[in-house]
């Protein structure tokens, strides 16, 4: 409750189900950006891709990022713009460019940044609906 009141940042709503679920994907996301970096300095371009790959937009994906920011404007939408940025690496390791690869890592990583300093978890009861989420926000 304390920790709410001092992190500023916009929440997301999530029940503890979805958050778990989320934190595991961004821990996946993490392992990928290394196997990235361990790809780059091996030269090693299909392993760099597959790595991109999952990170890589998707129609479950979308779906996913969808249902997760249900309650936090404008959440989705980076998240899915985060994940075809994502897909830009593995089309560059494709061609074995490397410094392609560096530019949209770099890009796929500012994403990361950003949406890290706007964004934070806030966790409800399983099966609050969006209209109560949404009154939550708006008392903030
Ligand atoms: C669209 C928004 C968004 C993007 C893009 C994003 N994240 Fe996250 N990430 C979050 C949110 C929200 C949390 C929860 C943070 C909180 O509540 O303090 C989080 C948490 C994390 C955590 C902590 C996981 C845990 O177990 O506690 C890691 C690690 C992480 N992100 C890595 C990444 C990496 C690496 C990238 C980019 C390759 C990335 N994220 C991209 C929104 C995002």
């Amino acid at each position: 409750m304390e920790l709410d009141r001092m992190d500023r940042r916009t929440p997301v709503p999530l029940s503890p189900h979805m958050a778990l679920h989320q934190k595991q994907n961004m821990r996946d996301h993490l392992e990928a950006i290394q196997a990235i970096i361990a790809g780059l300095a091996k030269q090693d371009f299909p392993a760099i891709e597959a790595a991109a790959a999952r990170m890589g937009f998707s129609k479950e994906m979308e779906g996913m990022c969808q249902r997760m920011g249900a309650g936090a404007p404008g959440f989705s939408d980076r998240a899915i713009k985060f994940h075809k940025t994502a897909d830009e690496i593995a089309v560059y390791a494709r061609k074995k460019d490397e410094k392609g690869v560096l530019d949209s890592l770099n890009r796929t990583l500012a994403q990361c940044v950003s949406c890290h300093a706007t964004y934070r978890q806030q966790i409800v009861a399983a099966g609050t609906s969006s209209t109560l989420i949404e009154r939550l926000n708006s008392s903030k």
